[in-house]
């Protein structure tokens, strides 16, 4: 569908449509901020508050080209995590390639706006909920098409737009166990998390997090729910460089933290037939502190 068709269906009301690098894109724009997904992998790709830095960030060096995930936003990585299984190719799966659909989208029920943008397959459906309010909610719900168990892997891939890495602390994770996956270790995280080199740790918790940011004066509140393992990621100095879709500084400004679905770990996600399954992120911001 066209700007003009979408906007005739579903516009009006805080919800407009625009061009995001050649792909259609819905924006919310309410009394709480402003949002813009692309339909191309249903892909939040700003998320704006009053008087703050962007919340969300995307690289200068990102692709917006067809078969190829954008870097930065939310992708959402979708059937597998990381490395593809056997006979398929492509990291974090392919639904963060592919165009989605809307299904519906306008007022939410407590005030802000939503959108539910759709995708089906011949294995499973999903219906992703993007809700913004006095936070950001995005939730993915799936549904598996056939008879027998449908199992997956994923994430809310959350790229956060920063001060600087070396002033901020990931909050919430102490006496967590973790994979480390640039050392294959599991190990215990040990206090508030600092960083001061590549960072690529998968967290076992459903529990929340919190990124202060005492540069940008606030603290992001990251709520999840379905998700018992927490990716934190940043590439520092030596993976930015190798990463051709990553300017070779910007790993200062940049932090991902990913509610998440990983085999690997033993958090695989299982849909049986009949019963959908949830996986959701919510955003919160707490400014000037
Ligand atoms: C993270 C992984 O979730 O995504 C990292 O833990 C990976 O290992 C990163 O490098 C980026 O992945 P991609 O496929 O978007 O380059």
């Amino acid at each position: 569908m066209n700007i003009a068709d979408l906007t005739r269906k579903f516009g009006g009301n805080g919800i407009s449509f625009e061009e995001f690098h050649n792909f259609p894109a819905l924006r919310i724009k309410n009394e709480f901020a402003t949002a813009l997904v692309s339909l191309y992998g249903a892909h939040v790709v700003e998320y704006n508050i009053p008087d703050s830095a962007p919340v969300l960030w995307m690289s200068e060096k990102s692709l917006f080209t067809p078969g190829s995930p954008m870097r930065g936003g939310v992708p959402l990585c979708f059937p597998w995590f990381g490395a593809p299984p056997e006979g398929k190719s492509g990291s974090h799966g392919f639904v963060r390639n592919t165009m989605w659909e809307i299904s519906a989208a306008g007022i939410a029920p407590g005030g802000g706006n939503f959108a539910v943008f759709y995708l089906q397959t011949d294995d499973f459906e999903l219906f992703y909920t993007v809700t913004v309010d006095r936070q950001l909610t995005m939730s993915l719900e799936i549904e598996n098409r056939n008879v027998s168990d449908f199992h997956f892997g994923g994430a809310l891939h959350t790229y956060f737009n920063i001060s600087d890495i070396n002033n901020i602390t990931v909050a919430d994770l102490d006496q967590l166990p973790y994979l480390d996956a640039v050392t294959g270790e599991n190990l215990i995280q040990q206090g508030d998390l600092t960083i001061s080199g590549e960072v690529d740790r998968i967290f076992t918790t459903c529990g929340s997090t919190r990124i202060v940011d005492p540069g940008f004066k606030r603290i992001i509140h990251i709520d999840k729910y379905g998700s018992n393992s927490t990716v934190v990621w940043n590439p520092w100095i030596e993976k930015s460089k190798r990463m051709p879709d990553f300017g070779d500084d910007e790993f200062n400004t940049m932090l991902c933290v990913e509610a998440a679905k990983v085999p690997r770990t033993g958090d695989g996600g299982t849909v049986h037939s009949g019963v959908p399954v949830e996986l959701r992120q919510v955003i919160r911001v707490e400014s000037n502190c």
